[in-house]
């Protein structure tokens, strides 16, 4: 507490509009709930306009977008690009990230 260093502030928004929660994006939130990382806030957001590709989850400031998260991706996401620093690419929204071929 005390220092606010903005630079390390992220944030983890799940979508809990009405499309993604009947995806099941509340047992998307609850998962990332579940593991909280430190200096990384999960907030439960209103529609980020992508209704049918839930569950929705955007990282910022990273701007990096996931589609179709299943609650069970949830821990892999928290390692290896909250923690890890790299995003799983394979699960990340094709209408954004257009996969590419490097690996
Ligand atoms: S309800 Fe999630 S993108 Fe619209």
């Amino acid at each position: 507490m005390g220092n606010h260093s903005s630079e390390s502030s992220r944030q983890v928004l799940i979508c809990q509009g009405r499309t993604c929660r009947k995806q099941g994006a509340a047992k998307v939130l609850a998962a990332f709930q579940h593991s909280p990382v430190t200096g990384i806030t999960v907030i439960g957001s209103g529609c980020l306009g992508q209704c049918g590709n839930g569950p929705m989850v955007l990282i910022t400031p990273d701007q990096l977008w996931y589609s179709s998260v299943h609650p069970k991706e949830v821990p892999v996401v928290v390692e290896r690009h909250l923690q890890g620093g790299h995003p799983v690419v394979s699960m990340l929204y094709p209408k954004y990230h257009s996969p590419g071929k490097q690996s």
